[in-house]
């Protein structure tokens, strides 16, 4: 019988203590692509199956083992989204977005679900931010997108973390290279996985990134597309590499790096580090020209990325960054009496409309577990309330590190009064 007060295998709980990490890393994911003009898009957690199928690839892991897939009561099959990319394209095309103007610039946090054998930095449902950016074949879009991610990893303060870019370029040169595959991987027959021999014929560039042992030994002396690239990939490449060059970015070749998902075309890259364990890609991306086209739109090349916010998060762990505690409570109200309480109630909802954050009991506590409380959340005034300060109309505010108290009239200049308190009380801030 399933144990409900345990969370399904491969998921995690954020709680309340740990969420402010979560809000500093996104809030810098929100704020560096913000600055590149990408607005937020929200799409559905489920969609048609058949998108990721045709987005992502028949013969991916995605699509082949992995999807959460089922059947709605009115028969049709529905898929959890395994990534951000297919259910954006599919908002693009459905709202004609492009009438907007070119290009596209759009951002997201998603959760995504992907049935893989959970371990340290691989779940089964985590969660991406990412980027696409629709209607540019410039290389200028390529170098830019990756800035972007190198900015957002700069600015969490990791290093150790290297950018690795290919070219896996376009369908001319990909025919030319799978042909070389089959011949290489031909030889090999006897010795592939069951999975490697099946995607041979229709795609051999999967069993690049086939994850058993002895397929990996044998890839590794597979031929390298960068050997294969047409003219106009090659040229492509080498202005990417030149932006990023002129961004001070820097990069190393990895001609092994295909990406798992079907769509990618051109530029593909990933951010990588040694220090969480196997699973450390911490961003991956590329340009995917034929996506929209594939999904019954018009020829629109477009890029994008997406960062595992669980893996960034272990790699910020792992490098001992310290993120800014969250901020504490800066007013801890305790009452006496029913008079107390509701004076309490009109003096906190005039704290907390100045910005500050401000408690009182509400849970019918006695006054010194009220003071307790005050303490275990770290409140940095605490201010008690009982007949003597409703008569005289004033109370004292207490500093609960110093001791120090301060008398403020209980009238409507109170929550202004106490903001300017605590802002005396910040020492970086100077009148
Ligand atoms: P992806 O490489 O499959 O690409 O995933 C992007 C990132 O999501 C990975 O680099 C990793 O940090 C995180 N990730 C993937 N799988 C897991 C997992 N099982 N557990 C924890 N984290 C994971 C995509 O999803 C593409 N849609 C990226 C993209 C956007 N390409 C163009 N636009």
């Amino acid at each position: 019988m399933a144990l409900i007060t345990k969370k399904i295998k491969g998921t995690e709980d954020v709680l309340p203590k740990q969420s402010y990490r979560w809000q500093f890393v996104e809030n810098i994911m929100r704020e560096e692509s913000k600055t590149y003009g990408f607005k937020e898009i929200r799409t559905p957690v489920f969609e048609h199956t058949e998108l990721f199928a045709r987005g992502v690839g028949q013969t991916t892991d995605v699509v082949q083992k992995e999807m959460y897939t089922f059947d709605t009561k009115g028969g049709e099959s529905v898929t959890l989204r395994p990534e951000g990319t297919a259910g954006a394209a599919r908002a693009v095309l459905e709202h004609s977005l492009e009438n907007e103007g070119l290009p596209i610039k759009a951002s997201y946090f998603v959760s995504c679900y992907r049935y893989e054998k959970p371990q340290a930095g691989r779940l089964r449902e985590f969660h991406q931010f990412g980027l696409e950016e629709y209607g540019t074949q410039s290389p200028v879009a390529d170098a830019e997108i990756i800035c972007v991610a190198q900015s957002i990893l700069d600015r969490l303060g990791l290093d150790k973390i290297r950018l690795e870019i290919n070219s896996i370029g376009c369908p001319e040169c990909r025919a030319k290279y799978n042909q070389a595959l089959r011949d290489y991987f031909g030889g090999f027959r006897d010795r592939l996985c069951g999975t490697c021999l099946s995607r041979l014929e229709k795609n051999p560039m999967r069993l690049l990134d086939c994850k058993s042992p002895e397929d990996r030994e044998i890839a590794k002396d597979a031929p390298k597309i960068t050997d294969y690239l047409c003219d106009e990939c090659e040229a492509h490449f080498a202005e990417v590499k030149a932006y990023l060059d002129c961004a001070g970015v820097k990069y190393e070749v990895n001609p092994t790096i295909v990406r798992g998902l079907d769509y990618y075309t051109k530029t593909v890259f990933e951010f990588v580090t040694d220090c969480i364990g196997a699973q450390g890609t911490v961003c991956g991306g590329g340009r995917y020209d034929g996506l929209i086209e594939e999904l019954g739109g018009k020829h629109m090349p477009s890029l994008g990325f997406a960062m595992g916010l669980e893996r960034l998060l272990m790699v910020m762990d792992a490098q001992g960054i310290e993120i800014p505690d969250p901020d504490a409570c800066s007013l801890y109200i305790a009452t006496m009496g029913d008079e107390a309480k509701r004076k309490a109630f009109t003096l906190l909802r005039r704290v907390r409309e100045c910005g500050l954050i401000a408690e009182t009991d509400v849970v019918g506590r006695g006054l010194r577990a009220q003071m307790k409380y005050a303490d275990k959340i770290g409140a940095k005034y605490s201010l008690v309330l009982g007949d003597n300060e409703i008569a005289e109309n004033k109370a004292k505010v207490k500093n609960m590190k110093t001791g120090e108290q301060t008398e403020l009239a209980l009238d409507d200049s109170f929550a202004e009064r106490f903001s300017v308190l605590t802002l005396a009380d910040d020492s970086s801030f100077e009148i």
